[in-house]
């Protein structure tokens, strides 16, 4: 089962489908609990049987059915059974815990799968505004939060209610009217508790939002350290971050002394009803029947349900700071994604390449402003075209929208005579080929960023580096292909990287292929032996050339020109527009 939201009941339906675990957990947890719960059954033994001489019950039973023997012979028997049961009792709560633990880390790598699985398909528009600090701050922070609660819940909570309940029932036997009074009380204090861990819920929420903003200023800083160490900003940028820090350790402050000062008020508060069932435990003894010894065990309950009584008192908290994580979490799956699609028919399957026809298309990022406005192109099978146009015309825009990065607002795409409104992005994207300007590269090794985790034989990466025009680079790193190119390839060249991904692009072997200004960072030289290379391999594809130098769109059939998000020369033969070289002679 798949959750895609986090709430507090879906976490719980969550551990309840692990049955099996939760009820295995459950019988280990309650034998261990049984097993302390006992434990102070001993003391009247001990004290009125062997103390102060009273009826002989369990001692009478020993000695008849196992041993008989002196005082000090009983209390090392009774001392044997006692550590035996805790020594058997704390394997146990071990085992427990470990199933426990197991069922939490489990459902908390569900969840983070399915946060990741809805990042996966998050739409690039979301992508451009995301903090990535922050996302990663809810997948570790957050789900760790709520994996505290978890463990609490299934490991601490269910165990505590048992351990309180046979405490109850062994008290009523002991002495009921101090039972009842002790079990009337203990409920006060813990609905008083509840009062006070509302607040603790926001702290949380403001202590996890303060290690979101000091994660993303520091991830920032270092994406961007190249650039801020070249414009000398590094006091900057790091202040920044440093200021983050100083206003999460504020926060911290504030949530771990504030929730540690009601947990420790709520227990002052059971403390002090301690002290009072214990003096009410001590009149009992002098004004009724009960023994020393009883109270002695009345006594070690108490005790007994001190532990129980603080979690559950700490449950109120765990459940506010989980709530809190959940809301957090929940802005995740906020996040729009690309939208899904039926597709009836692939256009792109066994064919070599596929026509394009962009008919009325009108696109904008922001609703108020147009950045593409009623574009009309039809590109053939197999032709080769140009999108020419001034810097900021949305000739990158265009050709994102035309290999499916956003959706449009109106106006359609055919791919093969197929509506793009019956296509997947990914179809699109898996077909059609975009080599960015400024490609980005991963920091590994030169084969992973040629083959992206594909299998490729040495044959075909051979050529593709040599087409790329890829040879002697490749040659003169220290450890060739496998050499490390570092963060964003940093040890390449603006020229070298641009060829990688036309490289990249050679090998995943794409139906069309977008250029966009791809070979700008390369010398003129360079680029005509790349596009000769390049000849034969794009022959049968549909290819779109975006750029500004002439020199890059020299193979071109068909050139449109954009201005201002306006085609203003739709589909002009070359020879025709290369007649009027005005526009050409402002590029070059
Ligand atoms: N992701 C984005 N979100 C919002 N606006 C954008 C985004 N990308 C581009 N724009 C805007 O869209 C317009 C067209 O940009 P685009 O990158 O398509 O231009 P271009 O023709 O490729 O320019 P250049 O030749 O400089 O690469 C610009 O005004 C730009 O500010
Ligand atoms: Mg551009």
């Amino acid at each position: 089962m798949s959750q895609t939201h986090c709430t507090i009941k879906g976490i719980i339906q969550q551990i309840l489908a692990r049955k099996k675990e939760v009820i295995w957990g459950n019988i280990v947890a309650i034998t261990a609990t049984l097993l302390v719960v006992l434990t102070p059954l001993f003391i009247p033994i001990l004290v009125d049987e062997l103390l102060l001489g009273k009826e002989h019950n369990f001692i009478a039973w020993i000695s008849k059915n196992i041993l008989t023997t002196d005082t000090k012979g009983y209390v090392f028997l009774v001392l044997g059974i006692i550590i035996f049961l805790r020594i058997l009792s704390t394997f146990l709560s071990i085992l427990q815990t470990k199933i426990f633990v197991s069922i939490s880390k489990n459902i908390t790598y569900h969840m983070r799968t399915s946060l990741l699985n809805h990042l996966k398909r998050v739409s690039l528009k979301e992508y451009e505004m995301m903090h990535v600090g922050a996302v990663t701050s809810k997948l570790v922070t957050d789900i760790e939060t709520i994996d505290g609660f978890i463990s609490s819940t299934i490991s601490k909570f269910i165990v505590s209610i048992l351990l309180l309940f046979f405490s109850a029932i062994i008290l009523l036997s002991i002495h009921w009217p101090l039972a009842i009074f002790i079990l009337i009380t203990n409920p006060i204090v813990v609905l008083f508790t509840v009062k006070l861990s509302r607040n603790i819920g926001t702290l949380k929420k403001e202590e996890n939002k303060a290690v979101e903003v000091f994660q993303s200023t520091l991830t920032e800083t270092l994406e961007l350290f190249y650039q801020i160490r070249a414009a000398n900003k590094e006091n900057y940028f790091f202040k920044q971050s440093q200021m983050k820090a100083e206003a999460l350790k504020e926060y911290a402050i504030n949530y771990d002394y504030k929730s540690e000062a009601a947990m420790k008020f709520s227990y002052l508060i059971f403390l002090a009803g301690y002290e009072v069932f214990r003096a009410v435990s001590i009149l009992a003894v002098a004004y009724s029947d009960l023994s020393v010894g009883l109270m002695l065990a009345i006594f070690s309950y108490l005790w007994v349900m001190v532990g129980p009584t603080q979690d559950i008192i700490n449950f109120q908290y765990v459940l506010a700071t989980a709530k809190a994580a959940c809301t957090r979490i929940n802005s995740i799956y906020l996040m729009k994604q690309e939208p899904l699609k039926d597709e009836p028919i692939n256009p792109f399957k066994e064919k070599e390449s596929i026509d394009i026809e962009v008919k009325n298309l009108y696109f904008s990022y922001k609703k108020d402003k147009s950045i593409l406005e009623n574009i009309n192109m039809h590109i053939k099978q197999g032709s080769k075209v140009a999108i020419v146009g001034a810097s900021g015309s949305g000739k990158t825009t265009l050709a994102n929208i035309l290999v499916g990065f956003y959706p449009i607002d109106s106006g359609e795409i055919y791919y093969g005579g197929i509506s793009n409104q019956f296509l997947k992005f990914s179809t699109i994207r898996e077909n059609i080929h975009l080599i960015l300007q400024q490609p980005k590269l991963f920091n590994d090794t030169m084969r992973f960023n040629l083959t992206l985790g594909n299998t490729y034989s040495d044959k075909e990466i051979r050529n593709a580096i040599h087409i790329a025009q890829l040879d002697d680079v490749i040659k003169s790193l220290d450890n060739g292909l496998d050499t490390l190119v570092g963060k964003d390839g940093i040890k390449l060249s603006g020229g070298q990287r641009q060829r990688v991904a036309i490289a990249r692009m050679i090998l995943s072997d794409p139906e069309v292929v977008i250029f966009d200004e791809s070979t700008s960072a390369l010398d003129i030289h360079t680029e005509i032996n790349l596009f000769e290379a390049l000849q034969e391999f794009l022959s049968s594809k549909t290819v779109i050339t975006i750029a500004h130098r002439l020199s890059t769109i020299q193979s071109a059939e068909y050139i449109y020109v954009l201005e201002d998000g306006k085609m203003v020369d739709s589909g002009t033969p070359k020879v025709l527009l290369s007649k009027d070289e005005s526009y050409f002679s402002s590029m070059v």
